[in-house]
């Protein structure tokens, strides 16, 4: 369902950040990408949607090559979770899950949050999924950092991705906060079928959830293994 081939991007202030990335990843596979601060794990995601361009290579997407006129058919087909998980706080949860609806070419509608029953009986279905049906209606800023990752998990599924991007969706959460949203994610790539990307730091972590494990180092993949096969040797490689 994506296939990367020898994808590459340097910045304008001429940092390599991807020097020839080379990924397959077949529908429904859960895989965590692990890697040192700086390896190019974000750049990767968000190379991936279009939140960046890229300075050489192809990624094809669901049997489609990424470009400028298919991105608008990926964003849709993607959901993105984030570190900080990127709600508006002075917002109802409800309201944060249904900007998952919105892209760019209707975005103003998000001035007025005319949306319909149809598409809140969604974002309640969201909402249930992650298990927060009864915090609908209260402020995002009055939840608990693994709750408001609920809400952003809940805001990238409403529209039934095909493909979850994760940038370090548990860094800023406690263990035990951590392995709930990790076991919620592994739960949607069973329940749905949806294929998982996700950028983390814990090898552990990683382990515990994840079908495969690719290890980036300084914007190159260093290994590419079933988490099963990976050991103190493969992890020494990238954390050096
Ligand atoms: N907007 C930018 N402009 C210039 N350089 C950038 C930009 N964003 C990232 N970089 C550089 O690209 C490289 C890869 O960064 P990236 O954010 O992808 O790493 P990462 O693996 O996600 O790191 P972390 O674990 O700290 O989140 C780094 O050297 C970084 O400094
Ligand atoms: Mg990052």
């Amino acid at each position: 369902m994506l296939e990367i081939n020898d994808l590459k991007k340097t910045f304008d202030n001429g940092t390599p950040a991807l020097k020839g990335i080379n990924l397959k990843i077949n529908k429904g596979e859960f895989v965590s990408i692990l890697g040192p601060s700086g390896s190019g794990k974000t750049t990767l995601l968000r190379s991936i949607n279009g939140l960046e361009t890229t300075s050489g290579g192809e990624i094809y997407f669901d049997n489609k090559i990424v470009n400028k006129n298919t991105i608008l058919d990926v964003q849709k087909k993607t959901g993105m979770i984030f570190q900080e998980f990127n709600l508006v706080n002075n917002l109802s949860a409800i309201n944060n899950v249904l900007t998952g609806l919105l892209n760019s070419s209707n975005k103003f509608l998000s001035l007025f949050y005319l949306f319909s029953k149809n598409q809140k009986i969604k974002a309640l279905r969201s909402l249930e999924t992650v298990g927060l049906l009864e915090k609908s209606y209260s402020r995002s800023d009055e939840l608990s950092g693994g709750q408001r990752q609920r809400i952003g998990i809940a805001r990238a599924i409403i529209k039934k991705p095909l493909l979850l991007l994760a940038d370090e969706p548990v860094a800023s959460l406690d263990p035990k906060a951590a392995n709930l949203i990790l076991s919620l994610l592994k739960r949607i790539n069973q329940d749905f079928g949806t294929t998982i990307l996700c950028n983390l730091h814990q090898v552990d972590l990683a382990k515990k959830y994840s079908d495969r494990i690719v290890g980036l180092m300084d914007g190159k993949i260093i290994f590419d293994e079933n988490s099963s096969n990976i050991n103190t040797t493969n992890i020494a490689k990238i954390y050096t």
